[in-house]
């Protein structure tokens, strides 16, 4: 499992905190930045960690800012992304099981570190159900 990793200036210090997380853990990632607390736009890294997602070069990817709101529209705008601001463990285990969520946004000014770690386990360990989910999945990337 290799992670995609990324943040802005509201996301900056969760996003050191989970690398830290990761690293521990010895799970492979690349941080696409941003590299300091200045103020940056989210999307620039949104389209980076997406991009990356979609080309299928990393499995998954994690986005950082203020709310996880912001990172998850722009990432969402990627074909083959699907992602979401998840801010609890229930909606962490079902947006993998029932929709393959591939890009997960958190909230460094909304969440806590210790509910962000559990998050991160929780969709880097659930597989997708598959099945009717998948019909469903699909039907993501149609305008119908
Ligand atoms: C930056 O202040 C903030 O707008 C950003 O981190 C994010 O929350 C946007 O959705």
């Amino acid at each position: 499992m290799k992670i995609a990793i990324g943040s802005d200036h509201g996301g900056f210090k969760m996003k050191e905190e989970i690398l830290s997380y990761l690293k521990e853990k010895n799970i492979e990632y690349y941080d696409f930045g941003t590299y300091a607390e200045e103020s940056c736009d989210y999307p620039v890294f949104a389209k980076k960690v997406a991009n990356a997602v979609a080309s299928g070069e990393y499995e998954k990817g994690i986005l950082f800012c203020g709310t996880g709101i912001g990172m998850s529209i722009a990432a969402n705008k990627v074909k083959g992304v699907r992602s979401a601001s998840v801010t609890n463990e229930y909606c962490a285990e079902f947006t993998r099981r029932h929709n393959d969520l591939n890009v997960l946004c958190l909230g460094g000014r909304t969440v806590g570190i210790e509910i962000a770690k559990r998050i991160v386990d929780i969709f880097i360990e659930t597989p997708f159900d598959g099945g009717r989910h998948s019909t469903r999945v699909e039907m993501y990337e149609t305008n119908e």
